[in-house]
């Protein structure tokens, strides 16, 4: 018998099905020069600190005195040390047994399910990164929407008569780019510690926030009690390739009497052996001084791309939100089109690739989603086009 949960979900993943068009289009136009600012995926390189860590950690595993073999299953106690480092950075004190490190956000995300009952409410924004939606249709799991619209700027806050048992929270967010100001974290966290419910914190895009705004949500007071943290190299330092990312189950978050913490140790050390030792020197090396510095020196390359795509949006009068604390720009779609017309309309006129908002829930219809993760050139020549293409629309 299969898990007939998958049959509810759709045919494919949201990037899978954005790579499909484009695989077809560019069959049915060889040489058509297309330019991607649809999944959020860096093109910066690893920067020389972390090739550095990577090449004298490959060299250790060569020699027999320097040889690891299976690593600890919650991460290497450099790595934790580092991680704990940057958290401190912002006032927050986490212990070493308090941070789990992975492979990245997405999977931690979709096995920290593994720890809760197969009946519980989940509360998810719509829109949001289907990452969350599809893990829990696929454990066939009740899903609760939280409304994320242009009137509550894609923040949705608690509404004290629904309970929810599991909360997401992606700040700032995928795809809109809004961010939570720390009254808006606390009443999530205030509604949590209320219910009982435990938020599960997306932090992949904490190096974008600018200002006082908060990159973590153990900044908020009373977080301990009730949310997980999940935190990623991908977009901080180019990882999305390389594969390294740490999840937070502070000691104090208990239910049903048990440690959530100890819970996912059990569960990781089931299921996972671990992240290569490389990789996670590799990591180490961001939170180093040289390593940070050039880290936050690529993120200012995407800032800046973000602020390209934005005024080729403001030059075509086309409004939109996002893109000065997150590398995603939401915009919407001119005279009413669909996410997906406009998808495909962009594709054929002005070969520039994005993502359709409605993949990400029905409140993403109308919207559209570009990244700022090209090359400069690219995305000054994408910005440009898509300005054409909008004017004459
Ligand atoms: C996105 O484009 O939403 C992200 O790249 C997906 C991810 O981080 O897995």
């Amino acid at each position: 018998m299969i898990n007939r949960n998958y049959l509810e979900l759709k045919d494919s993943y949201l990037f899978a099905e954005v790579e499909s068009r484009v695989a077809k289009y560019t069959a049915e136009h060889p040489g058509a020069d297309v330019i991607r600012l649809g999944i959020g995926d860096v093109t910066r390189p690893l920067t020389p600190a972390v090739t550095a860590a990577l090449h004298r950690a490959v060299d250790e595993m060569g020699e027999a005195d320097t040889f690891r073999g299976y690593g600890p299953y919650a991460g290497y106690a450099f790595l934790r040390e580092a991680i704990r480092g940057h958290y401190g950075k912002r006032n927050v004190a986490l212990g070493l047994n308090e941070i789990f490190v992975s492979d990245g956000a997405k999977s931690d995300l979709g096995n920290i399910l593994d720890i809760f009952g197969a009946d519980i409410s989940v509360l998810i924004p719509d829109p949001v990164y289907p990452v969350y939606v599809d893990t829990n249709v696929m454990a066939g799991r009740k899903i609760g929407f939280l409304q994320a619209t242009e009137q509550n700027g894609f923040l949705p806050l608690p509404d004290p008569a629904v309970h929810g048992d599991i909360i997401y929270l992606c700040s700032p967010g995928n795809p809109t780019g809004a961010v939570y100001d720390r009254a808006g974290l606390a009443a999530w966290v205030d509604y949590a510690n209320r219910e009982g419910a435990v938020i599960l914190f997306d932090a992949a895009y904490e190096a974008f926030v600018t200002g006082d705004l908060p990159r973590s949500i153990y900044e908020i007071p009373g977080t301990e009690t009730c949310a997980i943290e999940f935190g990623s190299f991908s977009k901080t330092a180019g990882f999305t390739g390389t594969r390294c990312g740490y999840t937070v189950v502070p000691e104090a978050l208990v239910r049903d009497g048990e440690s959530l913490g100890a819970l996912w140790l059990r569960r990781q050390s089931t299921k996972f052996n671990g992240t290569p030792y490389i990789v996670q020197r590799a990591a180490e090396a961001v939170y180093s001084e040289a390593g940070f510095a050039e880290a936050m020196a690529n993120i200012a390359v995407y800032r800046e791309n973000a602020r390209v795509i934005a005024d080729a949006l403001t030059a075509a009068g086309v409004w939109f939100t996002g893109g000065e604390n997150s590398p995603y720009i939401w915009l919407k779609c001119p005279g009413g089109m669909d996410s997906w017309t406009f998808f495909d309309r962009l594709l054929s006129k002005a070969q520039v690739v994005g993502t359709p908002g409605e993949g990400f829930g029905q409140n993403g219809e109308g919207f559209f989603r570009l990244t700022a993760f090209a090359s400069p050139e690219n995305t000054r020549r994408a910005a440009r086009r898509l300005q054409d293409f909008l004017r004459a629309l």
